[in-house]
């Protein structure tokens, strides 16, 4: 029988293409999300991709009541949380909103984890937990320096919360940049609010809904004087939450930390000329001033995951771009459904 699975955090980005993944490998995915950062469409677009209903829950995950009255957590096999408030610059001005949902949602689950004997737990966390590191490319033995914003000060903080609980498996997956959309462009990044990321931003320069770009800071001790990244294909991040669900149930005691990159570090620069050449379009950008919290330079030795997890990244940056480019295109309807 298929397992069951909680994805918190279901219709958002990297969860959206991670219950499509789950389904396509035999296991029966049950959406926990509030739509905060999201919409109930992407839902329709998943079973549409998958063909097949998905269990929903509208719930939040710093509901406690709500959440252990609502679900039936005996029938659970394992959860993935990525509910998570996400972006870094609103971080530094939403810090207790941040640490309250960010921690309390996972101190949640993995109080109702220990209570029902559920013991695989994947959760959600970025190479933000690394700060500015100074020697590269990051492994997971790399010192976690101070993260550069509140935002990276929870998921440090939630990756100790999980590492001190009683649950018998856990994966803790730091993600690096993932960017990109199912092939099939019916689901993608779909912020409710102003996007913050790179990649969406640039896909809506492209198509004339902001004017310019702008990089922040041409400064930096790197190549071009831009930031370096190690951009990722969300579908292959997906991926890596399937290999180590199945790693979790193969073994009987599995507490791991894996980066999840394409260990490959690309600047901003690099990245647009990428996207123009790849997608035959042309961006205007501008040079600004730093952002706060930004760190110079990052990219991943993903070799433990590719060892312990057999996962490594299938597609190419170019890909990623291009899938990033045609979702773009295709949320025009998405956002006249919505409205
Ligand atoms: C950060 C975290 C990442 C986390 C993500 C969540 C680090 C190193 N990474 O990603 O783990 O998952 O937030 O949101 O902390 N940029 C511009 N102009 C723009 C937007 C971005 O130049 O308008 C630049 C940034 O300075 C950065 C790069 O593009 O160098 C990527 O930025 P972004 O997509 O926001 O992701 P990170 O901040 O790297």
């Amino acid at each position: 029988m298929s397992k069951n699975i909680i994805v918190t955090g279901g219709a958002g980005y990297i969860g959206s293409h991670t219950v499509v993944k789950l389904v396509e490998s035999g296991f029966n995915p049950i959406i926990i999300d509030n739509f905060s950062n999201s919409s109930p469409e992407i839902i329709s677009r998943i079973e549409l991709i998958c063909k097949k209903k998905i269990k929903t829950y509208n719930l939040n995950c710093s509901d406690q009541k709500k959440i252990s009255e609502n679900i039936n957590w005996n029938e659970i096999d394992g959860i993935i949380h990525f509910a998570a408030y996400k972006s870094v610059s609103e971080s530094f001005k939403k810090k207790e909103e941040y640490f309250l949902n960010n921690i309390e949602s996972t101190n949640i689950l993995l109080r109702i984890s220990e209570k029902y004997n559920i013991n695989n737990f994947v959760f959600s966390s970025s190479c933000t937990v690394y700060g500015n590191p100074t020697t590269l490319p990051v492994t997971e033995k790399t010192e976690l320096k101070k993260p550069s914003s509140p935002y990276g000060e929870t998921k440090k903080i939630c990756e100790e919360l999980i590492q001190c609980s009683a649950i018998k498996n856990f994966t803790i997956l730091r993600y690096f940049n993932p960017i990109g959309a199912h092939e099939s462009a019916l689901i993608g990044e779909h912020p409710s609010n102003i996007p913050n990321n790179l990649v969406p931003l640039i896909c809506e320069c492209a198509i004339g809904k902001r004017e310019k770009l702008t990089i922040y800071g041409n400064d930096y001790s790197t190549k071009d004087g831009t930031c370096i990244r190690d951009y990722i294909h969300v579908c292959d991040v997906a991926q890596a939450h399937v290999h180590a669900l199945q790693n979790m149930i193969k073994k009987t005691k599995t507490k791991q930390i894996f980066n999840i990159g394409l260990s490959k570090g690309f600047s901003v620069l690099e990245l647009i000329k990428l996207f123009e050449k790849n997608n035959n379009i042309k961006i205007d950008y501008e040079f600004g001033k730093r952002r706060e919290g930004d760190v110079e330079k990052i990219y991943a030795d993903c070799n433990l995951a590719k060892k312990e997890l057999n996962w490594a990244p299938e597609k190419t940056i170019r890909i990623a771009l291009i899938d990033a480019w045609n979702w773009e295109k295709e949320k025009k309807n998405l956002r006249q459904i919505i409205l």
